[in-house]
């Protein structure tokens, strides 16, 4: 089941998943998602409404839909991209250039983007009942080859983070995560980072 906000985008979507019957493709907003309670196992966010709507909504839409025990999985950009970003020249720069802990809605001329500091990312998962079990920061290698390299400079800036609700966190998980994510470390306690 997938979920985007814009029918264009779903479009694609559906043409490329047409030999795929099973998948089920719905418009809706992140911030009210149109599912029940509880009826999730896993959300996945791949640079998607973690990164354009408002994570005091979309954070609370997806604890309310988890199930117990429920897998939440998203990839978006870090903090330190968003403090060193340079609106002029529309890339990564190497100074810093806004103040980390004002973070919160980066307008620009063409969209809203949202980030907060790590602190703040954790305090909210925790008032959702969201236990943050990996934070892994993706780094590229020298001189690395991306075909986003025209707005990131070359500079790997990428975070995955994955959450799930406390009420099974003792609970073993043999799912594997996607392609970018790997496990670093066994957790070692409640809340604490791999
Ligand atoms: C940068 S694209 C990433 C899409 C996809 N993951 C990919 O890699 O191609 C961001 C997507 O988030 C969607 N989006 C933005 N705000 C949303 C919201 N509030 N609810 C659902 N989808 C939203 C946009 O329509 C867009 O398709």
């Amino acid at each position: 089941m997938g979920i985007d906000i814009s029918e264009q985008q779903l479009s694609h979507a559906r043409a490329l998943a047409m030999a795929d019957a099973a998948t089920c493709l719905v418009q809706g907003d992140a911030e009210h998602l149109p599912f029940q309670t509880q009826s999730l196992d896993v959300v996945f966010c791949d640079h998607g409404a973690m990164t354009f709507a408002r994570p005091e909504r979309t954070v609370a839409e997806v604890s309310r839909t988890l199930k117990p025990g429920g897998l939440f999985a998203f990839c978006m950009s870090s903090p330190i991209r968003d403090v060193c970003w340079d609106a002029e020249t529309d890339r990564v720069s190497a100074r810093l250039r806004a103040d980390y802990f004002d973070l919160s809605a980066l307008e620009d001329d063409e969209c809203v983007c949202y980030q907060l500091p790590y602190g703040a990312w954790i305090r909210l998962f925790r008032q959702h009942s969201l236990l943050v079990e990996h934070l892994v920061e993706l780094r590229a290698p020298e001189h690395p080859r991306t075909t986003y390299s025209l707005c990131t400079g070359g500079v790997g800036s990428e975070v995955a983070g994955r959450a799930h609700l406390e009420a099974q966190e003792d609970r073993p998980r043999s799912r594997a995560g996607p392609g970018s994510w790997r496990r670093l470390t066994s957790r070692a306690g409640r809340g604490s980072w791999a």
